[in-house]
């Protein structure tokens, strides 16, 4: 398989990389593996519905680690600032406020966010450095026990707080934080920056009301707190207006949501509502709990062209006693039920997953489960991730650990069986034609890179010039295990 279009992709790769593997500093987000990503930034603003203040000389330089909804919110962080007369820096040594948008969801991840800050020991001078996110929340005060030379840690369930909190470090404070989780609100905004000129992010739900027992998400990120219906569809028609057609609704568990205002629309229904927004033509949604899938859900996808055929829904184990541990609130049998209506809808819709392996006390016999489940779904592709104890869940304390090059050969075995599911898969698609979103062109203009509505990446040829941002039909004419090469149907 050449290994030119056998790119690695964020979300469609079965390759061990996780989630929070790939980081983003503002501006330059990642494109199509391989590939120059769209022009980013500058063109547009989608919820630019006041005009920055004036620029007041200072400047932010903002990185961010972890999920798609750390990238949203570090694009509303933005234009808080942005707001606030400041202007984005490509380097932090430009900067005077350095702000990391960080995540705890494994050890690893939490690692790297410490040797960043480390960076900065004795360089700190004169800038305002600042924590944000689920490292913030998770560590707290502590953090300004490690890094003596931080002034602000802020946990996303704060960040309506933001203005005021840089507010009191303008104003001479020293350390500030923002750290209380017992919010009902949302974080709105009046100026996001958007950093995708295509696809445009609307968080519909901030936490997780689910206490999955792995998992420090309910804790960095609280209680699960729904935004109202005309909120979001505003926000949809305004980034319409703006030009967007692609737009992904977010949330932890994106399909629990549940309209707070008198309409106490499903989530069911705000993906149909979001879907007929005129200008919209491709609506994504992640990520859903499967015990909140519905039926209704598949059926919606079936009606509406708009819906994206892609539905990511994390199994984690393919053990009903593993499962049963994690406190997942289903069985293996159940999930395999809600696979059977995505697979018998009337168009292909594609399914990703997420899987832990060697989560405590998982037998050979449990992680045998887990690959036979592999083949009974077939994913499109997986995320797959070694277990990771987490400090505040409750399977931190479970006993049997598994040892950590257990861990990697599970890993290991489990990524080369989804591999080869994959390489099956895809070779059935070589001369198929989809739909492609261009987001991604190589330097010498003579290769193209997009997703198709189930979010697949090929990379193509074309004798055209100018694709950026167009859809065209392209047909596949090979594939690797995690993208395709095809060619421009003109
Ligand atoms: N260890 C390993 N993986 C984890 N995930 C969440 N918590 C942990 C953990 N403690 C994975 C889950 C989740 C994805 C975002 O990260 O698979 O769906
Ligand atoms: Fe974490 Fe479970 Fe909530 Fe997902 S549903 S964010 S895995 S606690």
């Amino acid at each position: 398989m050449a290994k030119t279009f056998d790119v690695g992709i964020e979300s469609l790769g079965s390759n061990g990389a996780s989630q929070e593997a790939g980081h983003q500093v503002v501006g330059r987000p990642a494109g199509a593996g391989g590939l120059l990503p769209l022009p980013l930034r500058g063109g547009r603003d989608g919820d630019a519905a006041v005009t920055p203040a004036a620029t007041t000389g200072k400047s932010f330089f903002l990185e961010t680690f972890g999920c798609q909804m750390n990238d949203h919110d570090s694009e509303k962080v933005a234009g808080v600032l942005q707001g606030r007369g400041y202007h984005a820096v490509e380097s932090p040594a430009q900067a005077d406020l350095v702000l990391y948008n960080t995540c705890s969801i494994r050890e690893k991840a939490a690692q790297k966010v410490f040797a960043r800050l480390g960076d900065w020991k004795t360089l700190a001078d004169g800038k305002i450095i600042g924590v944000l996110g689920c490292l913030a929340q998770q560590e707290g005060e502590e953090i300004f026990e490690r890094a003596p030379w931080v002034s602000l840690v802020c946990g996303s369930a704060s960040y309506r707080k933001l203005p005021e909190l840089i507010a009191q470090l303008e104003s001479g404070g020293r350390r500030v934080t923002g750290l209380d989780l017992d919010t009902d609100e949302t974080f709105e905004t009046e100026l996001t920056r958007r950093d995708n000129l295509l696809r445009a992010y609307i968080t519909i739900i901030e936490g997780c009301d689910y206490a999955c027992s792995y998992c420090v998400v309910p804790h960095t990120r609280g209680p699960e707190r729904s935004r109202a219906s005309d909120a979001v569809l505003a926000e949809a028609r305004r980034l319409a207006d703006a030009g967007y057609t692609e737009i992904q609704l977010l949330g932890q568990t994106v399909n629990s949501y549940r309209d707070p205002s008198p309409l106490g629309w499903k989530f069911v229904d705000l993906l149909r509502a979001v879907a007929a927004v005129p200008g919209i033509r491709r609506v994504r949604f992640t990520t859903s709990h499967p015990n909140d899938f519905h039926r209704s859900i598949v059926d919606a996808i079936d009606e509406v062209p708009e819906l994206c055929d892609h539905v990511h829904l994390p199994v984690q184990s393919g053990s009903t006693r593993v499962l049963r541990e994690m406190l997942r609130a289903y069985t293996r049998e159940e999930y395999l039920q809600k696979i059977e209506w995505i697979r018998a809808a009337r168009r292909p819709i594609s399914i990703t997953s997420d899987i832990i392996v060697g989560f405590p006390g998982e037998t050979e016999a449990d992680f045998a489960e887990t690959l036979s489940l592999l083949d009974t779904a077939k994913y499109d592709a997986i995320f797959s991730f070694k277990y990771s104890p987490r400090p505040n869940t409750s399977a931190m304390h479970m006993p049997d650990a598994i040892p950590e090059e257990e861990k990697s050969r599970r890993l290991a075995v489990l990524n080369e069986r989804q591999r080869a599911i994959q390489i099956a898969a895809n070779e059935k698609l070589v001369g198929q034609s989809y739909e492609v979103l261009v987001d991604g062109c190589h330097p010498a203009r003579t290769q193209w890179g997009g997703r198709t509505s189930c979010n697949r990446l090929i990379n193509f040829t074309s004798p055209h010039v100018n694709l950026l941002g167009e859809y065209v039909q392209v047909k596949i004419t090979r594939a690797g295990p995690n993208s395709f090469a095809g060619e421009h149907v003109t």
